[in-house]
């Protein structure tokens, strides 16, 4: 016999997954709908309203996808890209490389254009490769969370609407934790997730598309062999699980069968949605921005550097380059194990050097500021790192105690 699944709770201040909200567990583990009950159907138009204001995109389209961001990513591409498309893809960080994986096995033509990751892109240098490739698409990620750096995109969308090109965005990391106008940014398809700013486990994608895009989408559309099609598509999308044109039609309310849906993660995704637009965006980008604040001011009391430039720093994610002598992986072991506080490390040419403290969703709040500002530094005396002892908490609490007078 099995045991019982028990664990100690945890702080977790990683870059996703996050704590998820006590009303979204609450809520999601009310007794199963099935997709076709119009209970159900009528929780699918409140999330896809909700996506709608969320993804600021009043005249497009937009629904969840089963599976991690990555689905999402993996439907937007499949369903915009035909073989040999050019994609151009601008790389400052790690999530890039998924992008052009992704892109490169929808058979597309990838075009990298890459830079060091300690910051984004002049969208004028973007401008100027659109201009040189001639691309189908251009995608790119608009928070790196691997470096915690952020992209400007408004002048890139401009540019993409007015000569013809379509325009992608992974808003994983942003979405839910600072503004994600996808309309006014002439972005044609962004893509997030449920597990970091929405404070929902992982399990659904969020993708909305411009009309621009919905008429690819469309005219790719084909009806699932086994209900009752005869016709082909020449031009059908590759993935049937991810295939936009088909799951449009699920969502709607003449629904075509297709996956069985999730529905209890949806009921999840409806609260996360609902509670951040509850707390009033303008009241959650703000958290988002204090928190980041007061972790920034511990962290420089600390003694500590952060990673990259810090004019475009994303708030969502700290990098914190790591103390010299100091082992990435023993700090986040020792502050797991005595503490119970999850912090990351990072990836490619970050590995080692930084260490990744998130301030995503329900975990961006204060007690986890302090308690995580608390934790390394012990852990970092404890590992002979030279920090300023004491300082760290005090000086976060100066940004709380500021803002209360
Ligand atoms: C910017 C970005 N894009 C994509 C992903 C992939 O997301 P998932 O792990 O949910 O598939 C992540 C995950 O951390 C991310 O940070």
């Amino acid at each position: 016999m099995c045991e019982e699944i028990r664990f100690s709770t945890r702080t977790i201040m990683t870059p996703g997954p996050v704590e998820a909200h006590p009303v979204v567990l609450r809520e999601m583990s009310l007794e199963v709908l099935g997709q076709y009950d119009p209970q159900f159907r009528q929780i699918m138009r409140r999330v896809q309203k909700m996506l709608k204001q969320h993804f600021q995109i009043p005249n497009g389209h937009a629904l969840a996808v089963d599976g991690s961001s990555r689905a999402g990513l993996e439907a937007g591409m499949y369903s915009l890209v035909e073989k040999g498309d050019k994609v151009l893809i601008p790389a400052y960080g790690r999530f890039a490389y998924l992008l052009a994986e992704i892109a490169e096995r929808a058979g597309a033509e990838v075009i990298l254009y890459e830079k060091e990751w300690d910051g984004p892109f002049l969208q004028e240098s973007i401008i100027d490769k659109i201009k040189e490739t001639q691309p189908k698409l251009v995608a790119m990620v608009h928070g790196e969370t691997a470096s915690g750096q952020v992209q400007e995109l408004d002048q890139i969308g401009k540019y993409c609407q007015e000569n013809d090109v379509l325009f992608m965005v992974d808003m994983v990391a942003t979405f839910g934790g600072m503004p994600t106008k996808v309309e006014e940014w002439g972005v044609d398809l962004a893509v997030a997730g449920t597990q970091k700013c929405v404070s929902v486990p992982a399990g659904l994608a969020f993708v909305a598309w411009s009309d621009r895009a919905d008429q690819i989408i469309e005219s790719r559309f084909q009806k699932e062999l086994g209900l009752g099609a005869e016709a082909r598509n020449e031009r059908f999308i590759l993935s049937n699980y991810l295939d936009l044109s088909q799951l449009k039609v699920y969502w709607s309310d003449t629904p075509i069968n297709h996956h069985t849906e999730a529905t209890n993660l949806i009921y999840a995704a409806h609260a996360g949605l609902r509670m951040l637009l509850e707390e009033g965006m303008d009241n959650v980008y703000y958290r988002h921005k204090l928190n980041e604040k007061a972790l920034i001011a511990g962290l420089t009391a600390m003694g500590l550097k952060l990673y990259g430039n810090l004019e475009t720093k994303l708030p969502t994610v700290n990098a914190v380059l790591i103390p010299k002598g100091v082992d990435a992986n023993e700090v986040k072991k020792f502050m797991l194990d005595q503490f119970g506080v999850e912090i990351a490390g990072s990836f490619g040419p970050l590995v080692g050097k930084v260490l990744r403290i998130g301030n995503m969703g329900y975990s961006s709040r204060r007690e986890n500021v302090l308690h995580v500002l608390g934790a390394l530094e012990s852990t970092l005396i404890r590992y002979g790192a030279k920090v300023n002892q004491g300082d760290a908490v005090q000086a976060a609490l100066n940004v709380y105690l500021d803002v209360q007078k």
